[in-house]
């Protein structure tokens, strides 16, 4: 039996940051980040809203849509670098406010790609037979760690939360097969300190060459290739370099997902949201095969082929 994501949710935070918002605080322009990065708003959350908050509010509406009860959770894995603080972990603080008594938990801090690693640790549980529902969770308060100052990276990141139950599902369906790597050498050209730190050209030579190679090790992997691509999910990190994994991977325009022009970037919650908006516009049916690929810092990267359904 193979596993799956059988339910899903996401959450955005309400309030709507636009580029003219932030064209009256720094020294930037509504034109040069659309055509830059292809952002046009993004999600911030207000001070009282935390990281737990809203992987919390993603999480309920992954547990209702995979039919479950909290109490049947196994594991619950959330992949964030904006935890509201080193310990305890978001996992536990979400352990407690669903009632996940059962449920083991550790956050796993792989930036952009942690929804990526958090996926297939959840497959190795499951495959295995230790474990049946695992609740992962992508989320980012990016906004509490950006420098307001630095237009350099101010006006790239956003807020939000998307979450999954992954559990078995039918023979032939759910993640087919997967490609995760590292390369901490490359650590220095994307990191925090206080706030976020990046060295912009460096991480995008990095994530053009890998989006595209990491998608087609994945698909190799379960013997597919580019042309058995139903719906690509890049990380919305930039319109263009999701643009060139596209051309490198020959899916149709139609046929990747483009939300980073209402959410920004929003680091390991990027993927999940997108699946979410995308199912909701009928985009993705059963039996679809689909690629997720992430990148970020660390250096860190991880692509997924999946058969759609339960
Ligand atoms: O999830 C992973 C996280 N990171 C990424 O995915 C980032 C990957 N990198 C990128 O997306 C792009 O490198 C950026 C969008 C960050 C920058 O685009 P770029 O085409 O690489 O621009 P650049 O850094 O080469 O800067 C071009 C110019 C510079 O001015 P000068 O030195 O040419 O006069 C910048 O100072 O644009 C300037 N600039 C801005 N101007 C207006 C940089 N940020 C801004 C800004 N508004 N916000």
């Amino acid at each position: 039996m193979g596993a799956g994501i059988v339910g899903i949710g996401k959450y955005v935070p309400e309030r709507v940051v636009t580029n003219a918002d932030l064209e009256k605080v720094m020294d930037t322009s509504d034109e040069w980040i659309r055509t830059r990065t292809g952002i046009e708003e993004r999600r911030i959350a207000d001070d009282d809203t935390n990281t737990s908050d809203l992987a919390y509010r993603a999480a309920l509406e992954a547990i209702k849509n995979a039919n479950i009860s909290p109490e049947e959770i196994d594991l619950i894995l959330v992949a964030t670098v904006t935890p509201d603080r080193p310990f305890p972990s978001v996992s536990c603080m979400l352990q407690e406010r669903l009632g996940a008594t059962k449920a083991a938990a550790m956050d796993i801090s792989a930036a952009c790609a942690g929804f990526m690693y958090g996926l297939v640790t959840a497959k190795q549980f499951i495959e295995g037979g230790a474990y049946k529902y695992i609740l992962v969770v992508g989320v980012e308060k990016l906004s509490k760690v950006t420098n307001w100052e630095d237009r350099n990276t101010a006006v790239l990141f956003g807020d939000g939360a998307g979450a999954a139950i992954v559990g078995p599902v039918s023979e032939g369906r759910g993640i087919l097969s997967f490609d995760l790597g590292a390369d901490g050498t490359g650590g220095k050209h994307l990191y925090q300190d206080e706030y976020i730190i990046m060295n912009g050209r460096e991480v995008f030579k990095f994530a053009v060459r890998q989006m595209g190679e990491s998608s087609l090790r994945a698909l190799e992997k379960s013997g597919l290739t580019k042309e058995d691509i139903d719906f690509l999910f890049p990380h919305q990190a930039n319109i263009r370099i999701m643009e060139s994994a596209r051309q490198r991977l020959d899916v149709p325009e139609e046929k990747m997902s483009k939300t980073v022009n209402k959410y920004g970037n929003t680091s390991a919650a990027s993927i999940p949201i997108s699946i979410v908006d995308e199912l909701e516009a009928g985009k993705i049916k059963d039996d679809d095969i689909i690629v997720m690929v992430g990148f970020g810092g660390g250096l860190t990267w991880g692509a997924i082929v999946m058969r759609w359904g339960r």
